[in-house]
């Protein structure tokens, strides 16, 4: 596997590739893998000749009171990982590369990102959108694999690259979940023993809410309120948003149906802010 620094030896190492007609696949990453990580490299397998990651905890995409120097990191641990998998090359690029003395380009999605995350944290997806245009442009991949546990995020980057005739095929990878379910992410290391527990209100709260669809309510207002009173009833817990929202506009909605889905962020112990989301039609024990 290579692992690549600079974004012109990207460029020159995946030209070489294509030359020798590689389909290139990228999966944009901010490292500390686990399993989820991981579905989506090997999704990306599936899909195309030649895997190829990014590994940058980009700093534009987060708050100035945010996790930035918390987010955790192992390089070595993660290169052990990579090397388990079938991926060709990793770039892994210092920040002052990515945004040298004088950066000043930004991309924006409108809309879409004025909702849910994009209300507490209002500069994160112009960090994201740029990032992931400056990683598209550098490894010049034919297809591109995000998480569906960031659903907004997918959403965004699925706008932008209709919007910008990106010539990039995006593919949404499901969510990955520890066998309490609850949502794989690198911010999971950051729980200790008692709030791990308070993160479980997030995917049974999931639950819950399919279990009252299941039931027959559609009332988003009623769905949303259970699910509240659900989550603040562990300890530690802050809600960012609940929200029932149309899968593809990703617009609030007041009566439920099978494109519903539930979106959450909560704080654990005012240090973690965890995500999570799924479809109200699933039935309540699937995932
Ligand atoms: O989902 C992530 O890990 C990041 O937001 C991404 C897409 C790698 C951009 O920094």
């Amino acid at each position: 596997m290579e692992i690549l620094h600079k974004p012109d030896d990207v460029h020159q190492w995946v030209r070489a590739q294509r030359r020798s007609g590689a389909v290139i696949g990228l999966v944009p990453t901010m490292g500390f893998f686990h399993d989820g990580h991981l579905s989506l490299m090997r999704l990306a397998a599936k899909h195309v000749d030649t895997v190829v990651v990014s590994l940058f905890v980009n700093p534009t995409q987060f708050g100035p009171n945010e996790d930035l120097d918390r987010y955790p990191r192992d390089f070595e641990r993660d290169m052990l990982m990579l090397r388990r998998e079938e991926v060709a090359a990793v770039f892994v690029p210092r920040p002052e590369l990515m945004y040298p003395p004088g950066f000043q380009t930004e991309v924006q999605v409108l809309h879409l990102t004025k909702n849910l995350c994009g209300r507490t944290r209002p500069n994160h997806f112009a960090g994201v959108a740029t990032v992931v245009t400056k990683l598209f442009n550098i490894v010049q991949p034919d297809v591109a694999v995000f998480g569906e546990k960031d659903y907004q995020q997918l959403a965004v980057i699925r706008r932008m690259v209709a919007d910008l005739n990106l010539p990039v095929r995006v593919i949404g990878g499901p969510i990955v979940r520890e066998d309490d379910g609850l949502a794989m992410s690198s911010r999971n290391a950051n729980l200790d023993r008692s709030h791990r527990v308070s993160a479980l209100s997030l995917s049974t709260g999931l639950t819950l809410a399919r279990e009252l669809y299941q039931k027959g309510e559609r009332d988003a207002a009623a769905i949303g309120a259970a699910v509240q009173r659900h989550i603040l009833s562990f300890p530690h817990t802050a809600i960012d948003y609940v929200s029932l929202i149309d899968s593809k506009s990703l617009e609030p909605v007041q009566e439920a149906d099978n494109d519903t889905r539930l979106a959450l962020a909560v704080h654990i112990d005012g240090k973690v802010r965890l995500i999570d989301n799924g479809l109200l039609s699933k039935p309540p024990q699937e995932r």
